[in-house]
């Protein structure tokens, strides 16, 4: 029998794994034992650690339910999620508008709403404003009809999936006109901490950072032809504009409210503009720059590759 030592073990994995069918699967899945072995060397990781660490990963795992994803709101707190949504970005023919995460609150059913109807269910006096913009290509042609979904938190900076799995507030899916233009009406957002009362929270505390997110509103930009564009804006004025505790404000994604802007198609109130830009789409790389995801949807296809893999009953 041979002998299997720290310096010998991941040449015998990648080894045994070497048979593996899928090509793609075959490359992550060696890189990820090289990365993960070579991480346990550089610390030297005891096995009170790696049991620490798979406690950690198990309490992640309960805590997903349809309304909440613990694992993307790991994958974004420790800058991988950012990380991703770079490299995927390096993919595209062009660039467009900077792109930003879609995060753990995205959320399919989304009320299709007509151009200028406030997101928000109650609007807290003082608090409207309008968020107005072109979706265009890179050169500026207006994308007729593009869809534009956009989501964010309440005034007390709770999405309405945190407040009940059921409510369905401060979203819509807009169409754009013939020129581009979209037009909303929602309520300031307000920067606001992630959820901390699980094990990704408990883990933000022992680094001693602050867990909050600037303040910002959230787009799932599409247009026949064009890459979906996901992003978000950002609020200038907001203080954790530059250190957002999942990575996501970057770019020339920072706006201003302003009260009285000749462009804007609503008078009278304060407003946000917010040009779209997309990059047309390639002939040859569809897939998607979500990086993240409606948590009820995560479970679904789950429960689905559960049960096609799962062994027949006897
Ligand atoms: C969000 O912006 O919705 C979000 C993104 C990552 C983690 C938590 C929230
Ligand atoms: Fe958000």
């Amino acid at each position: 029998m041979r002998e299997l030592t720290p310096d010998t073990i991941t040449d015998a994995v990648l080894e045994q794994m070497a048979t593996t069918p899928d090509a793609r699967m075959k490359e992550v899945m060696a890189a990820a034992v090289r990365h993960l072995h070579a991480f346990a060397r550089d610390v030297n990781l005891t096995p009170g650690e790696w049991i620490k660490g798979i406690e950690f990963m198990t309490l992640v795992g309960k805590m997903c339910t349809p309304a909440r994803q613990e694992f993307i709101l790991l994958s974004d707190t420790i800058g991988l999620s950012a990380l991703v949504n770079g490299l995927h970005d390096k993919t595209a023919l062009e660039e467009g508008t900077h792109t930003s995460l879609l995060g753990p609150f995205y959320r399919e059913a989304s009320p299709k709403l007509a151009a200028g109807t406030q997101i928000a269910r109650h609007v807290k006096p003082g608090s409207e404003c309008v968020l107005y913009g072109r979706v265009s290509d890179i050169d500026g042609k207006p994308l007729a009809n593009a869809t534009v979904s956009v989501w964010q938190t309440s005034a007390d900076g709770l999405y309405d999936i945190q407040e009940s799995p059921s409510s369905v507030d401060y979203r819509g899916v807009f169409e754009a006109d013939a020129k581009g233009l979209y037009v909303v009406r929602t309520v300031r957002p307000r920067g606001y901490s992630i959820p901390m009362d699980g094990p990704v929270g408990a883990m933000v505390k022992a680094q001693a950072r602050h867990g909050m997110r600037p303040a910002h509103i959230h787009f799932l930009v599409n247009s026949p032809g064009y890459r979906e564009l996901v992003t978000a804006l950002y609020l200038r004025d907001d203080p954790h504009l530059a250190d957002d505790v999942v990575f996501g404000s970057s770019g020339d994604l920072a706006v201003d409210i302003v009260a009285n802007d000749p462009d804007c198609p609503v008078k009278g109130v304060p407003s946000i503009r917010f040009d779209l830009k997309l990059s047309r789409e390639s002939a040859t790389d569809r897939t998607s720059g979500r990086v993240g995801s409606d948590p009820s949807a995560i479970l679904r296809e789950e429960n689905v590759k559960v049960a096609a893999h799962a062994p027949a009953a006897s």
